[in-house]
């Protein structure tokens, strides 16, 4: 497999051309931003535990039936994807409350949400990723209902996988956000999966293990990110 160009340049992650037409290489940085990138650090190590993580978690979901971008492993922080035409779109799912939901309602961190939320977010940093809905993606043709059908159901079985995944090594999925694209007429599962997209919590003690340690300065990230890890037995070294 052949590196060719840098076709984009994210916060956290690269993603560059292949000889390949329908592969795409994604460089898993040390870069770490929050806050539309007004905070930003390199975080040693980061970039190869994300990467992992995210394989492992992709592998995952494909075994349970989610068709997801992941081909394979190439490198400490870099792997193959298919390369998807994806939509400008996030796709949030809420457990429990925490982020942008308990500014936005004015609700306490930490509640139980039964049923839980889903929640449309357009991909648009400009703006701030306002918050959509399905009619608003159909008339700017972000999405097709049936594409934003598929994305809901696909999120949803996402959760259902990851809160037990999760709930094995002793942590709560209290929210995630998730990008699709479209591979040959399918709609799969794009972006990533790593505690940088996702808010994870000890089930005994409540204690952040994800992006929020970044954003609110609590130090131990990639610990954090680490440990989430050791305890899905995933082998970083
Ligand atoms: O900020 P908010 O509470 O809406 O975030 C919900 C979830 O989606 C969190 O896990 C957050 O890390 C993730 N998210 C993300 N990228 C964004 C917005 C949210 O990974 N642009």
């Amino acid at each position: 497999m052949e590196k060719r160009d840098q076709l984009y340049a994210g916060k956290a992650k690269s993603v560059y051309t292949t000889d390949d037409a329908n592969r795409l290489i994604l460089l898993f940085r040390d870069d770490t931003s929050a806050f539309d990138g007004k905070k930003k650090e390199a975080l040693d190590r980061k970039g190869m535990v994300n990467n992992k993580f995210n394989a492992f978690i992709m592998e995952k979901l494909e075994q349970a039936g989610v068709p997801t971008h992941f081909d394979r492993l190439l490198s400490e922080q870099e792997s193959l994807v298919k390369k998807l035409e994806m939509l400008p779109i996030e796709c949030v799912v809420r457990n429990i409350s925490a982020g942008s939901l308990c500014r936005r309602l004015g609700v306490e961190e930490g509640l139980d949400l039964n049923p839980c939320t889903f929640e449309l977010f357009l991909k648009n940093d400009e703006k701030g990723d306002p918050m959509i809905n399905e009619s608003l993606a159909q008339t700017f043709g972000w999405a097709t209902p049936e594409q934003v059908a598929r994305a809901r159901e696909l999120t949803l079985k996402v959760n259902e996988v990851l809160k037990e995944l999760f709930l094995s090594g002793n942590m709560l999925l209290v929210d995630y956000k998730l990008e699709f694209g479209m591979y040959q007429g399918e709609l799969v599962l794009g972006d990533e999966f790593t505690p940088d997209g996702c808010r994870l919590w000890d089930k005994d003690t409540r204690d952040k293990l994800d992006k929020d340690r970044f954003r609110q300065g609590l130090g131990g990230v990639v610990e954090a990110y680490e440990e989430v890890g050791r305890r899905l037995g995933i082998k970083f070294d």
